[in-house]
């Protein structure tokens, strides 16, 4: 009856044939994109509850009999709310499991080459959604304004203002001044609240849209089913109503997980860090900015030069041309791997030895660099470290590189090879 009255309106038969009955691929590793865009919208519910209390302000209240920054103050009464530590730490979960469903979306999409043509384009606004999910838990850091953000911020500030050429104007516009300056906070918290959320809605809609006008990729082993059905273009679980099942049921286990490990798992604890005070203690930032805070530590500190009339300082190399490079081959790679012709199969990783190894080599480089942020617990000069990341990567290159060749040479002459 209520269909009814809907369908005779908006002609909901017609949306249904068109977009209800596609097709999407019944693979598991599919679902980490869902997984990023489920905790997108987890932290926007739980996002909206915090803005309500939240005070974005570096000036001075009394707390406790204490005086300290209105934003910290405020933070501390949210964890004091019926729920409110428990929603801050759904908040700060969720942003840590999107992250990393992103970078497992990508390695899904990298490793069976789905970024090739025509999907150059989602492979582009998918990199700009992994930047700009970054920039929102880069400005998210600071909001609580505790001694970790506070700490945490400022080496990037020296990162932003080591920028060649335009640093001091980068940086003065990121942070509203020299930081710790009293508009930064208020600049981050209109950048994480407002613009950071606008443009990830964008680029979500760019990406479904692009999405739905190519279709997915499949496996080469469809297109057998594919001819005997009359060669439909895509073989998999109708959007509506399987796979709404399956995504709906996603979202409630999503919602179970993150709820459980909120419960469990003190996250960001503010009274532990206090408000910020003169003494810098030694901070590692997330697991996600780790790579490029353990790079910067094996850049000797007197590493500087002149390059065209710009100073070119260790923060430089460690924060901005590091995550430059591997920002620039990010988006190299479908126009290097080029294909001539729309490739809607994906490969098997383990006949494409070159890129495999190379995809694993870049996490091994990750890996390491993350280590290295830990050497002055591990006891290890920067000198040795630096060694050990370049021999480790090469080698993850190399072994990896000559076992798959093996493996796909003995694959191709039909010989069965077991893993
Ligand atoms: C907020 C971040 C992101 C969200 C919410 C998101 C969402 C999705 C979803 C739901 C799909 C369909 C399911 C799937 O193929 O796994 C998809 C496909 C795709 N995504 Fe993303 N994505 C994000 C980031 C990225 C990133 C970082 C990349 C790569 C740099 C990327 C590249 C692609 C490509 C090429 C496809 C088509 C894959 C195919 O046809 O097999 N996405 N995305």
């Amino acid at each position: 009856m209520i269909a009814k009255w809907f369908d005779e309106r908006l002609d909901l038969k017609k949306f249904k044939e068109k977009f209800l009955n596609k097709a999407f691929p019944a693979h598991p590793t599919f679902l980490f994109g869902e997984i990023a865009l489920f905790s997108f919208i987890t932290l926007v519910i739980t996002g909206i509850f915090l803005g309500l209390f939240y005070e974005p302000s570096t000036g001075q209240v009394s707390l406790f009999g204490a005086m300290v920054p209105a934003a910290y103050a405020s933070v501390v009464k949210i964890d004091l709310l019926p729920m409110g530590v428990i929603i801050r730490r759904i908040h700060h979960w969720s942003a840590m499991i999107m992250i990393a469903a992103i970078i497992a979306h990508l390695a899904r999409v990298y490793f069976t080459s789905a970024y090739r043509k025509p999907r150059e384009i989602n492979w582009l606004i998918g990199l700009s959604l992994l930047a700009v999910t970054l920039g929102a838990a880069f400005t998210g850091y600071l909001l609580p304004y505790s001694q970790f953000s506070v700490t945490a911020t400022s080496i990037a500030y020296y990162i932003a203002k080591s920028v060649p050429w335009a640093g001091d104007w980068i940086s003065r516009l990121l942070f509203n001044g020299e930081f710790p300056a009293h508009g930064t906070v208020p600049r981050f918290f209109f950048l994480h609240v407002m613009l950071i959320p606008i443009g990830l809605i964008t680029l979500i809609g760019a990406h479904l849209l692009v999405l739905v006008k190519q279709k997915h990729t499949e496996p080469k082993a469809n297109s057998k089913r594919k001819a005997a059905q009359g060669g439909r273009r895509l073989i998999g679980i109708p959007v509506w109503p399987e796979q709404s099942y399956i995504s709906v049921s996603l979202f409630f286990f999503l919602l179970f997980v993150v709820v459980l490990m909120a419960t469990y798992i003190p996250l960001n604890p503010i009274e532990r860090y206090g408000p910020p005070s003169p003494v810098t203690p030694v901070m590692r930032p997330d697991w996600y900015f780790l790579p490029i805070y353990g790079f910067l530590k094996l850049i000797p500190g007197d590493l500087s030069f002149t390059l065209l009339g710009s100073k070119i300082t260790p923060e430089a190399i460690g924060g901005v041309f590091f995550p430059g490079i591997l920002a620039l081959i990010l988006v190299a790679i479908p126009f290097l791997d080029r294909a001539s012709s729309p490739q809607n199969y994906i490969e098997n990783p383990l006949h494409r030895p070159f890129m495999t190894s190379s995809g694993i080599a870049g996490a091994m480089l990750l890996f390491m660099t993350t280590v290295s942020g830990y050497i002055d617990v591990l006891h290890i000069a920067p000198a040795s470290m630096a060694i050990y990341v370049v021999v480790v990567t090469a080698a993850a290159w190399v072994v990896s590189y000559l076992l798959l060749r093996l493996y796909s040479r003995a694959a191709k002459k039909g010989e069965h090879v077991k893993s």
